[in-house]
């Protein structure tokens, strides 16, 4: 199987390394992929987004399956225009179409959507500019905090939550008249703030099953105790103990099930990846988000706790018979810290020389942002390299992570000492 995986960071490093253990894998190439790929794959120096591109790629190469990571190229429609191919009908794509890439691309069809279906979501209402006023009048009689959500992708800036009104109003304004997320924020979701521990869920379906991966836990915040700015995700864990039987019961039955009912009302055929942004509030689940790929970087604890050959996973995607594979999760646990450059998630530098690598051990090192120059690896993102590994339970899973944390180097390094904190 000749297989072609979009995207560079700590995602699709841990998926191709995952990929590259298939004995059904005869080539893997990563676009546009970063150091670590390079080192198991054969990086392809083409955008995700560059559809005509990946097209005459994957016919000259003779790609049997495309997996997409990130999800601009999934809200853009790749499926849609590669559909459009009659030459690329056995392509196996594990990416949703443009319909179901609006789960993640529009906050205010997903809101739409969950309402509809009777899924446990936060109360909200959708404003634009035509009704900035009503929108004003709406903050007004709100409860604080309030939360406020750009409809369309934002890069993960387009969340903000106000604890008094005068910035909600001020935030409000940016939005809705000043454009401050350009198209993003046309459309704005005002909702109610839930109070609760969050949870990455993750499901792969073909269209008609479904197979429920590991969860895990994110750490959104900068600082340590959970403090500062939000990233792109400071490390995580799994599995993670709350989410136990009962908990995952309900997860499936309120929210699960149903959303994949609702895709179906929708006539919307959804193969590849769900991601259920939850959060728990005492005992329920509510959704506060869906994304439409798999989670950075919570990939790099899931992937690992996999035993089963990946690309079999993704045929019985393919075929629709995902029913037929029964997934083999580890009992360990698995746990990721990322190195990130001092200053992300603001202004950081790259191009910083990393080194210590001969110096890790029990210890899987997923690279994020990184460029190989000269023989040496470079600094090439904010979020520079996640450290995972597998251990007994999550203090033995982390004290490896600890470990191979401190022995990479490079001038500007920082991360988070205190992943997994509440579960220790
Ligand atoms: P997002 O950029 O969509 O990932 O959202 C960023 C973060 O905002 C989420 O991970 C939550 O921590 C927080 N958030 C979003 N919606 C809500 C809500 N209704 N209540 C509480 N926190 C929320
Ligand atoms: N770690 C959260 C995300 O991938 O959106």
């Amino acid at each position: 199987m000749k297989i072609l995986l979009l995207g560079s960071g700590g995602r699709e490093h841990a998926l191709a390394w995952k990929l590259s253990q298939s004995k059904k894998l005869s080539k893997l190439y990563v676009a546009q992929g970063n150091a670590g790929t390079a080192q198991i794959a054969e990086n392809v120096d083409i955008s995700p987004t560059d559809f005509q591109k990946i097209e005459s790629f994957i016919i000259k190469n003779q790609i049997e399956m495309l997996i997409v990571g990130p999800e601009e190229p999934l809200v853009k429609g790749i499926r849609n225009y590669l559909q459009k191919n009659k030459n690329l009908e056995h392509l196996i794509m594990i990416a949703p179409d443009e319909n179901g890439a609006k789960l993640e691309g529009s906050k205010d069809f997903a809101k739409e959507f969950m309402q509809k279906n009777s899924i446990p979501t936060a109360k909200y209402k959708t404003f634009t500019a035509d009704n900035y006023q009503e929108a004003v009048e709406y903050i007004k009689n709100h409860s604080l905090p309030i939360v406020l959500k750009a409809d369309g992708l934002a890069a993960g800036k387009g969340v903000i939550i106000p604890t008094d009104y005068i910035t909600a109003e001020n935030n409000l304004r940016m939005m809705l008249l000043e454009n401050q997320f350009g198209e993003a924020s046309k459309k704005v979701v005002i909702e109610e703030f839930l109070e609760g521990i969050e949870l990455s869920v993750f499901v792969l379906t073909d269209g008609k099953n479904y197979m429920l991966l590991p969860e895990a836990k994110d750490y959104k915040r900068i600082g340590e105790g959970d403090t500062g700015l939000n990233t792109g995700g400071m490390g995580a864990v799994s599995p993670v103990s709350f989410a136990n039987n009962i908990f995952l019961d309900k997860v499936k039955k309120q929210i699960i099930e149903p959303t994949l009912q609702g895709l179906k009302n929708e006539n919307i055929d959804y193969q590849g990846f769900i991601f259920f942004g939850l959060i728990n509030v005492k005992g329920n689940p509510y959704v506060i988000e869906y994304n439409v790929r798999l989670g950075d970087p919570e990939t790099e604890v899931v992937i690992p706790r996999i035993d089963n050959d990946l690309v079999e996973i993704f045929e019985a995607v393919g075929k629709r018979n995902l029913d037929t594979i029964k997934l083999k999760i580890k009992s360990q646990s698995a746990t990721t810290i990322m190195l990130v450059a001092g200053g992300y998630p603001e202004q950081y530098e790259k191009g910083e020389e990393m080194t210590g690598w001969e110096n890790l051990k029990n210890v899987m090192a997923f690279h994020a942002g990184t460029i190989e120059k000269d023989g040496k690896i470079l600094t090439n993102g904010g979020r520079v390299l996640a450290i995972a590994a597998l251990g007994n339970d999550l203090e033995d899973a982390l004290e490896k992570c600890r470990y191979g944390a401190d022995k990479i180097k490079f001038d500007s390094k920082y991360f988070r000492k205190d992943i997994g904190y509440e579960f220790l």
